[in-house]
C-alpha cells in the first residue's frame, strides 16, 4: 500500500506545501488532470544547453509531479509527451525523445510499482520505434493491476487522427450492424476514442506561455477548465500544480447550465 506519511518524509520537506496539499484535499480534487508539458527547448536555450538537456530535465519533473498528483488523490494524470507533429523536429532530437520512455521507466518503474501507479498510453503505437514501445508496454504490463493513479502518456498522440480513426470505426460498426447510426451520441462516440476507459480531463494545464492546444484532446477538453502558466516545464514544481488546482477549485463549472 502507498504510505502517505512515508512519502512525505522521504520526498517533500516543505511543510507549507504539505499544508496546501491537506487543504486541497478538503475541496474537490480534479479527477483527471492533463498537462501539455511545454518549454523544454527554451529552458535549455536559456542555459546555452542543447535542447535535449531540457527534455532530460523535464523527465525529472514528470517523476515529481506524478508522485505529487498521486498523493493528492488525482485519479488520472495525462501527460502530452510527443505529438503526431513532433516528428517534424530534427532527427537527433526525435531520437532522444524516443529514448526517454526507456530511461524514465528504466529508472522509475520500481518506484511507480511501489506507489501503486498504473501506466497507460494513448497515441499511435505503430510509428513508435520498437525499443520505445517495448519500454512502455513492459511498464503497462507490470502495473496493470495497480489501482492508484493512472499515469497516461500521450505518445505520438494527435487528436485529429484519433477522431478520424474513431469515425472510421464507427462507420465500420454501422455497416456491419454492430451499432445503429441513430444510437450514436456523445457517450457512444467517446467509446471509440483512445481515452474510452477514462473520464474527460477536469483540468488542463499548459506550461511555457503558449495558449493553444496543439492537437491535444480536442473532443475530451470540451468542458475542461484551462490553466496556463509562463513557467517552463523543467521549472514546474509541486507548488505550481497546487496553484493550478487551487485555481480550479475556485472556478464555477456550469456545463451550459446556470
Ligand atoms: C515540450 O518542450 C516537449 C515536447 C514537445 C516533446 P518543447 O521541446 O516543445 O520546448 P520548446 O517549446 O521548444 O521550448
Ligand atoms: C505540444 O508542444 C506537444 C507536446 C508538449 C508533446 P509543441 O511544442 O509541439 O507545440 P507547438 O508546436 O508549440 O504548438
Ligand atoms: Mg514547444
Amino acid at each position: 500500500m502507498f504510505d502517505k506519511m512515508k512519502f512525505w518524509k522521504n520526498n517533500i520537506s516543505s511543510s507549507s506545501l504539505r499544508e496546501r496539499a491537506d487543504k486541497i484535499q478538503e475541496g474537490a480534487v480534479p479527477s483527471h488532470v492533463a498537462i501539455i508539458m511545454d518549454g523544454n527547448g527554451r529552458w535549455a536555450k536559456k542555459r546555452a544547453l542543447p535542447r535535449v538537456a531540457g527534455h532530460h530535465e523535464g523527465m525529472k519533473v514528470v517523476r515529481k509531479i506524478t508522485r505529487f498528483a498521486n498523493l493528492l488523490g488525482i485519479d488520472t494524470l495525462t501527460l502530452y509527451a510527443f505529438s503526431t507533429e513532433n516528428w517534424k523536429r530534427p532527427k537527433l532530437e526525435v531520437e532522444y525523445l524516443m529514448k526517454l520512455p526507456e530511461e524514465f521507466l528504466g529508472t522509475f518503474l520500481p518506484e511507480l510499482i511501489e506507489e501503486n501507479v498504473q501506466v497507460r498510453m494513448i497515441g499511435d503505437k505503430q510509428l513508435l520505434p520498437k525499443h520505445t514501445l517495448n519500454a512502455i508496454e513492459k511498464a503497462m504490463n507490470e502495473t496493470k493491476d495497480n489501482d492508484g493513479l493512472i499515469l497516461n502518456f500521450a505518445m505520438n498522440y494527435g487528436s485529429r487522427a484519433e477522431i478520424i480513426n474513431a469515425v472510421q470505426n464507427v462507420l465500420k460498426d454501422i455497416k456491419s450492424g454492430i451499432i445503429d447510426e441513430n444510437q450514436l451520441d456523445d457517450e457512444l462516440f467517446s467509446k471509440y476514442l483512445m481515452t474510452c476507459e477514462l473520464s474527460d480531463p477536469d483540468l488542463l494545464i499548459r506550461t511555457s506561455g503558449e495558449i493553444r492546444l496543439s492537437n491535444f484532446m480536442l473532443w475530451q477538453l470540451a468542458y475542461s477548465e484551462f490553466w496556463f502558466t509562463d513557467v517552463l516545464w523543467p521549472d514546474f514544481t509541486e507548488e505550481h500544480l497546487a496553484d493550478a488546482i487551487e485555481a480550479f477549485q475556485n472556478r464555477q463549472r456550469r456545463f451550459g447550465g446556470v
